[in-house]
């Protein structure tokens, strides 16, 4: 899992001991000639300041393992995206502290984290998974309140708005325009509140679609295409967007740092995977699926004539070390059975995946999965 720069504590209050992220300390300060909001900067400035000296470390550490990779993700964009999106330093600074807080309430129950653990691909008409997205954004503020940070308003709204739409009865309704607080500012602040969202849901929607460690992605193939992630961002939200969808999604594609960010998203981490396997092993969510189940749903989706790189890429990261630190045979022999049984019913597809399990063997001769492996084929 990969970290953000890290700097100390200049301080060493009560942040003695911890690292920094860099995100929270590196972003320039100086005046710019778009701003025309100096006063929201500033009291942004004088909120962040203690938060970023005292807190932040102790607020990225009460994620849960899968979620602080993706916030990691998200924040890394957002560091890139401001100035692509052509937002003002301040509007800037609040989509940044937004990809780090935004999720807060994921990590404070199970079925949030649920909506990783989905048995099929996502289906954007679940009222549930609405419900679920909205639940967890406003448990993320919850959770800050309760922390007794005094959030700008700015902050919030985006943070309590980040999945900014709601499903009834086959309708979309925009949670953001529905919001008293929101309607309560004046309109350039509005509009401010909907600039920053517009880019945050792509950064956000951008990294769920490219992280192949959740579990939901784990057979996927992912590839850079500004259409196809435009298409599923504007599936996942309708049309709230008031900017180009597709122009940010390729800007994005097109910077250095940011798609050095994606792919390495695309890389599966085995101890992300591992540790899901062991910890999501025995729990049910609201989804009622445990990792296995999984396994079986997105080995059955798979047809004949499927591009199986992101199948192969998972099963050999299978093979990975890791893999016999954290788990045990009993639990390796579990997954090389899924694996096998569920592709039965495609002869085509069993053939090929069997043949590649023995090249990991091959491969990998002493993993814990190549020793299954060659136990039972
Ligand atoms: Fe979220
Ligand atoms: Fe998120």
């Amino acid at each position: 899992m990969h970290r953000p720069e890290t700097e100390e504590d200049p301080q060493g209050s009560e942040g003695r001991g911890h690292t920094v992220p860099a995100a929270w300390t590196h972003v320039p300060w100086g005046t710019d000639s778009r701003s025309s909001s100096w006063l929201d900067d500033l009291i942004l400035r004088l909120w962040l300041v203690p938060l970023t000296r005292k807190k932040v470390a102790q607020i990225a550490d009460t994620y849960d393992f899968i979620t602080r990779a993706h916030v990691e993700s998200v924040a890394g964009l957002a560091r890139i995206a401001g100035d692509i999106a052509g937002l003002r330093p301040g509007e800037a600074r609040v989509l940044e502290c937004a990809a780090w807080l935004h999720d807060l309430g994921k990590s404070t129950s199970d079925n949030y984290l649920s909506i990783l653990f989905t048995p099929r691909k996502l289906d954007y008409d679940d009222e549930n998974l609405h419900q679920l997205m909205i639940e967890h954004a406003a448990q993320s503020e919850n959770r800050l309140d309760a922390m007794g940070y005094a959030l700008p308003l700015t902050l919030r709204l985006v943070i309590r708005n980040h999945h900014r739409f709601l499903v009834k009865a086959g309708s979309l309704r925009d949670i953001l325009m529905a919001d008293p607080d929101f309607n309560s500012l004046p309109e350039r602040k509005r509009k401010e509140v909907v600039r920053i969202l517009d880019v945050f849901m792509v950064l956000d929607a951008l990294c769920a679609y490219t992280e192949a460690s959740r579990p939901s992605n784990w057979f996927d193939n992912i590839v850079f295409d500004r259409d196809v992630i435009a298409g599923k961002i504007k599936k996942r939200y309708g049309d709230v967007f008031q900017s180009d969808v597709g122009a940010l999604v390729q800007a994005l594609l097109d910077h250095p740092g940011a798609r050095k960010i994606l792919e390495r998203n695309t890389e599966h981490d085995p101890a992300v995977m591992a540790r899901t396997m062991k910890e999501w092993a025995e729990k049910t969510s609201i989804y009622d699926v445990n990792y296995v189940l999984i396994l079986t749903c997105q080995i059955d989706v798979l047809k004949e004539g499927s591009d199986l790189t992101g199948f192969k890429n998972f099963l050999s990261h299978l093979a990975s070390p890791v893999f016999s630190v954290i788990l045990w045979e009993k639990w390796a022999e579990e997954v090389f059975s899924e694996i096998v049984v569920a592709s039965l019913e495609n002869k085509a597809i069993h053939r090929e995946i069997r043949a590649y399990l023995l090249t990991i063997a091959q491969e990998h001769p002493h993993s814990l999965f190549a020793g299954v492996i060659n136990k039972y084929i």
